[in-house]
């Protein structure tokens, strides 16, 4: 029997409204989704379990509300953050352009020690829908992106259809304990 320790990881998601964030996290969390949108208010987390590289490791995972007008978030909140999760919706260009946006406000309000190397993950969502048709930012262009921001790891995933969902998160929580 281990008595080791849990490493606790906190890790925010940010990004546009209707990207899928809450999706995300409620497939990877309870394996559920649904069709219905009820935009998320302020910052709420979910936690789960896992073992990377033989460490028990608990996910504290924040979601935070895309829309502006429910954004309460202090500097507090983003202290101590081990991972930033960007998310934007493959369909939407605009959730696209504005992940600069959401890179340099995380930066800005975590103020990490070194922001070069701190770990972003980011997650292009959606790819299932309309059968990949509506599809407006190609996969090449996302990995310019990350290469462009140090070469940030990303996934391509569906909340609906629970692709790569589960690797993101286990990539996440690789990276987060990487940093710790
Ligand atoms: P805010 O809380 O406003 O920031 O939005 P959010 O990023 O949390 O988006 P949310 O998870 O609430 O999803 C928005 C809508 O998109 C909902 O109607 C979801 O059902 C839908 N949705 C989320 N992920 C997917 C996906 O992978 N595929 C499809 N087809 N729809 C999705
Ligand atoms: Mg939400």
């Amino acid at each position: 029997m281990s008595l080791q320790k849990r490493t606790l990881l906190k890790v925010i998601v940010l990004g546009d409204s209707g990207v899928g964030k809450t999706s995300l996290m409620n497939q990877y969390v309870h394996m559920k989704f649904s069709q219905q949108y009820k935009a998320t208010i302020g910052a709420d987390f979910v936690t789960k379990e896992l073992q990377i590289d033989e460490r028990n490791v608990t996910l504290q995972i924040w979601d935070t509300a895309g829309q502006e007008r429910f954004q309460s978030l202090g500097v507090a909140f983003y202290r101590g953050a081990d991972c930033c999760v960007l998310v934007y919706d493959v369909n939407v260009i605009k959730s696209f352009d504005n992940l600069d946006n959401w890179h340099e406000e995380f930066l800005k309000q975590a103020n990490p020690t070194d922001p070069k190397t701190f770990p972003f993950i980011l997650l292009g969502n959606k790819i299932d829908l309309d059968g990949g048709n509506s599809r407006v930012v190609s996969e090449t262009k996302a990995k310019d992106w990350c290469a462009s921001k140090e070469n940030i790891p990303y996934f391509e995933t569906s909340a609906k259809e629970d692709i790569n969902v589960d690797e993101a998160f286990h990539c996440i929580a690789k990276t987060a304990l990487a940093n710790e």
